[in-house]
C-alpha cells in the first residue's frame, strides 16, 4: 500500500485577506492535475474565512497555525478550537519553534493544546524538532523526548490525528538550509516507529525547514517522509505548486512509488 503524501504551507505572520485571495486563486489552477498528493495551507487566523470561501470544494485543505487549550473564556486575544472548526478548518498546526521563541510555549502546554484541539475533532499538525545542530542519534533522542512529553498520554486513535511535522529550528527561515537528507530519514522513521509502537495505524511525519524547489524532490523520496512542510518558498504560490508537484508525472502520479511512502 502506498501512503498519499502531503504537502502544506504556513503563511506565517504574511497576507492581508486581498492578497490571501490572490494567492488562492492563482494556486487553484496550478494544481488542479494533482491528484496523488494531499495540500494544506494555513493562513493567518484573519484569513481563514477566505481560505473557505475560496478552498470549498475543492482539495486544499486549510487550517490555523495556533489555537487555545481553553475551549472559551477570558482569553483576550486568543482563538479557540471550535472557532476553528466554524470556520471550516481542517487542521491546526500546534508547537511551531517561532511560538516557543515568541511565546515562551513549552511541551506542557503544546500537549494541552494538542488535547483539545482533537478532542474538537481538529487534525494537529505538531511542530517538533531540535534546536541547534547535533548528531542525529543526539537529535532523534531529543524528539522523541518531545513527542513523549506532548503525546505521551493520548490513545492510538488520537494519534492518527496527528501529523508529526519534523522541524529542526535551526533549519528554518532566511539563511537557514535545510537539514541533510540522511538525517531527515532517520529521525522520520524513528518518530514512525514511535507512534506506530503507540498503536498508531497511521503514522505521519512531515519534514519542515527551508525547503524549496530544489530540494523537495530529494527529500521526497527519503524512507519515512510522508511529506513536506513549507514556508518562505511557498509564498509564491507558483513555486508551492512546483513543489507539490515534485517528482509528479504529468499524469497527476508520482513518477516512481518510493519507498518512502510505503507502510
Ligand atoms: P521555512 O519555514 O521554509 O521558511 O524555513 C519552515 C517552517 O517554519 O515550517
Amino acid at each position: 500500500m502506498t501512503r498519499r503524501q502531503l504537502v502544506g504551507t504556513s503563511w506565517k505572520m504574511n497576507f492581508t485577506t486581498g492578497e490571501a485571495r490572490q494567492y488562492l486563486r492563482a494556486l487553484l489552477p496550478l494544481v488542479r492535475d494533482l491528484h496523488s498528493r494531499d495540500l494544506f495551507v494555513l493562513p493567518p487566523f484573519t484569513s481563514l474565512w477566505v481560505a473557505r470561501e475560496e478552498l470549498a470544494g475543492t482539495a486544499i485543505a486549510w487550517g490555523a497555525q495556533d489555537v487555545h487549550e481553553s475551549l472559551s473564556g477570558a482569553h483576550t486575544g486568543d482563538i479557540s478550537a471550535p472557532m476553528l472548526v466554524d470556520l471550516g478548518c481542517r487542521y491546526v498546526e500546534v508547537g511551531h519553534s517561532e511560538r516557543r521563541r515568541d511565546h515562551g510555549e513549552r511541551d506542557p502546554h503544546i500537549a494541552l493544546k494538542v488535547a483539545t484541539a482533537i478532542g474538537c475533532g481538529l487534525e494537529v499538525i505538531l511542530c517538533v524538532g531540535e534546536s541547534c545542530p547535533m548528531p542525529t542519534p543526539m537529535a532523534r533522542s531529543m524528539v522523541l523526548r518531545h513527542l513523549g512529553a506532548i503525546l505521551g498520554g493520548r490513545k492510538p486513535q488520537d494519534l492518527d490525528r496527528v501529523v508529526v511535522a519534523y522541524e529542526p529550528a535551526w533549519a528554518i527561515g532566511a539563511g537557514a538550509r535545510p537539514a541533510a537528507v540522511d538525517h531527515v530519514s532517520a529521525i522520520h522513521l524513528a518518530v514512525r516507529n514511535w507512534l506506530g509502537g503507540r498503536g498508531s495505524s497511521d503514522p505521519r511525519v512531515i519534514y519542515g525547514g527551508s525547503v524549496g524547489p530544489e530540494s523537495c524532490a530529494d527529500l521526497l523520496v527519503q524512507p519515512g517522509v510522508d511529506g513536506l512542510f513549507v514556508g518562505r518558498a511557498a509564498l509564491d504560490p507558483g513555486e508551492f505548486a512546483r513543489i507539490a508537484h515534485a517528482g509528479v508525472e504529468p499524469t497527476g502520479q508520482p513518477a516512481a512509488a518510493s519507498q518512502s511512502v510505503a507502510t
